[in-house]
């Protein structure tokens, strides 16, 4: 699933963009944002994740990926990475994907993004 970010708003500098409600993603689920870059929310263990959506093995959407344990597996290739830290846990992927800072608030899924990633705001 894919949803368009909805709402931004600045924080001592950072910008932080509303990303989704919690009940948006169900646990072990993914939904991808409508950013450039993309990047995907993750839902595993109870827990929210937001890293890059594309794979670093080639270009794929982690977002298609299996989420279990706090991990994605991508479906082309089967790397996994770690949703915590980025790292890749299993060849063929070797560098790591971007994770980016999330908070839950008020039942929403905020993400905080570069300034260099762009959305429809
Ligand atoms: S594209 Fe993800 S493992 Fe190859």
């Amino acid at each position: 699933m894919e949803i368009d970010v909805q709402m931004t708003f600045a924080e001592s500098g950072a910008r932080w963009i509303r990303a989704c409600a919690v009940d948006d993603v169900e646990d072990d689920e993914a939904v991808r944002l409508g950013t450039q870059p993309p990047v995907t929310v993750f839902r595993s263990e109870g827990e929210f994740f937001c890293i890059d959506d594309t794979c670093t093995h080639e270009t794929y959407s982690l977002s298609e990926g299996w989420v279990e344990n706090c991990l994605v597996e991508c479906t082309l290739h089967m790397a996994k990475f770690d949703l915590r830290t980025g790292r890749p846990l299993s060849p063929p992927a070797r560098s790591p994907v971007r994770v980016h800072q999330l908070r839950v608030e008020d039942g929403s899924v905020f993400v905080q993004l570069p300034n260099d990633y762009t959305c429809d705001d």
